[in-house]
C-alpha cells in the first residue's frame, strides 16, 4: 500500500489529519495515522470549549496527549482553534465588552503559551465571515468586541508564541466568491496595517460533483498577497448510500482539490478531516450525506485514497 505522506512529502506537500486522540487507542485507526500523515490537528480537543470551559480553568491534557504522539512519532502539529464562535462556553458569550476582551486575550496568550515550541501553525481566528463576504454577524466576539478583536488576536497570539505561523480560517472561500472576497479583503487590510498573519486555511468541506472551478485561482490570489496557504479540513460528502459512481466522483475530486494545491507554489498542504467514515462529522451535520473520508466505515482504502495518491 502506498504511503500518502511520503508520496506527498516528495512534492514537498504536508498530509493531514484531523485526529479525536482517544481515537489513537484503536489501532486500526492509529495505524493509518501513524503511517500516512506528516501533520496532524485536533478535531475537537484545542478549542475552547475544551480547554477553558470555565474562566481561567484549563484543561490541555487531550491536546498535550496529541502534542505527545505528534513528537512523538516526527510529524507536525497544527493547531485548531484559538478564536471561533461556535464549541465556545456561554460563559464567555456573557461578558461585557472589558471582559471579554480580556478574556479573549487571556485565552489566546495562555493556550499558545502553553503549546510553543510544539503547535507549528494556529488557526488563529476561524470563521469569521459571513457568505456575503461582510463580518459574521452571530459571533460574540463580532457583536461584544466589533472588527478590532481579529487583529488584537492576531497580536496577542504573535506576542505569546513569535515562531508558530499565524492563520485566518474559513469554509466556503474554495473558489472566488463572495465569501472569499470578503476574506481577501479582511486579510488584505490586515497585511496593510501590518498584523501578524501568514497563512490563510481553506476548510474545503466539500459535496462530490459540485468543486468551483476556480480553487487555483483562488489559492493563487492569496498566494500572491503573500500568504502561505493550505487545505485544512477536506472532506467530500456524498448522498448516503454512496453510490459507486458518486465514489468515482469523489475520487476525482479529491485529486482536483491536490491538483489545484501543488499548481501553486506556497500551497503547503491538504488536511482532511478525519480518518473513516465511521466517525465523520458529516452524517450528524448534513443530513441525507455522508461517506466524506479517504477510508469506509471498515478502514478500508476508498477509490478516493487511490486518487489522492495518484495526484500528490
Ligand atoms: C467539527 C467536528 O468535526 C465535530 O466533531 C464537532 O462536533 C463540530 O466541529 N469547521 C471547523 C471544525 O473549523 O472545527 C469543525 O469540526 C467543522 C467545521
Amino acid at each position: 500500500e502506498p504511503v500518502l505522506a511520503e508520496i506527498a512529502g516528495g512534492s514537498a506537500l504536508d498530509i493531514g489529519f484531523a485526529v479525536a486522540p482517544e481515537r489513537l487507542d484503536e489501532p486500526e485507526y492509529r495505524e493509518i495515522v501513524d503511517k500516512h500523515a506528516s501533520l496532524v490537528v485536533a478535531e475537537n480537543v484545542m478549542k475552547w470549549e475544551a480547554t477553558e470551559a470555565a474562566d481561567d480553568e484549563w484543561d490541555f491534557a487531550e491536546g498535550d496527549r496529541l502534542a505527545e504522539y505528534a513528537r512523538s512519532t516526527g510529524k507536525k502539529l497544527y493547531g485548531h482553534t484559538l478564536v471561533w464562535h461556535s464549541q465556545l462556553p456561554a460563559w464567555v458569550k456573557a461578558l461585557d465588552e472589558d471582559a471579554m476582551q480580556e478574556a479573549m486575550e487571556h485565552h489566546v496568550r495562555t493556550q499558545a503559551e502553553h503549546f510553543r515550541g510544539q503547535v507549528f501553525a494556529w488557526d488563529v481566528v476561524n470563521e469569521a465571515v459571513d457568505e456575503d463576504g461582510s463580518r459574521r454577524s452571530d459571533s460574540p466576539f463580532q457583536q461584544t468586541l466589533g472588527d478590532d478583536y481579529i487583529a488584537d488576536a492576531f497580536e496577542v497570539a504573535h506576542e505569546a508564541d513569535p515562531d508558530a505561523q499565524l492563520c485566518y480560517n474559513d469554509y466556503d472561500i474554495e473558489g472566488v466568491n463572495a465569501k472569499s472576497d470578503g476574506v481577501y479583503a479582511l486579510v488584505e487590510d490586515l497585511l496593510a496595517r501590518d498584523v501578524p498573519i501568514d497563512c490563510l486555511g481553506i476548510q474545503g468541506h466539500l459535496t462530490a460533483g459540485k468543486l468551483p472551478d476556480d480553487l487555483q485561482e483562488n489559492i493563487q490570489r492569496f498566494v500572491d498577497l503573500g500568504l502561505t496557504v493550505r487545505i485544512t479540513e477536506l472532506d467530500i460528502r456524498v448522498e448516503t448510500p454512496a453510490s459507486d459512481e458518486a465514489l468515482a466522483q469523489q475520487a476525482e475530486d479529491y485529486a482536483s482539490v491536490a491538483t489545484a494545491c501543488l499548481a501553486v507554489e506556497g500551497c503547503l498542504g491538504l488536511t482532511v478531516w478525519g480518518v473513516t467514515d465511521r466517525y465523520s462529522w458529516i452524517p450528524m451535520w448534513f443530513e441525507g450525506f455522508g461517506d466524506a473520508l479517504l477510508w469506509d466505515a471498515d478502514y478500508e482504502p476508498k477509490p478516493a485514497f487511490d486518487a489522492l495518491v495518484e495526484a500528490v
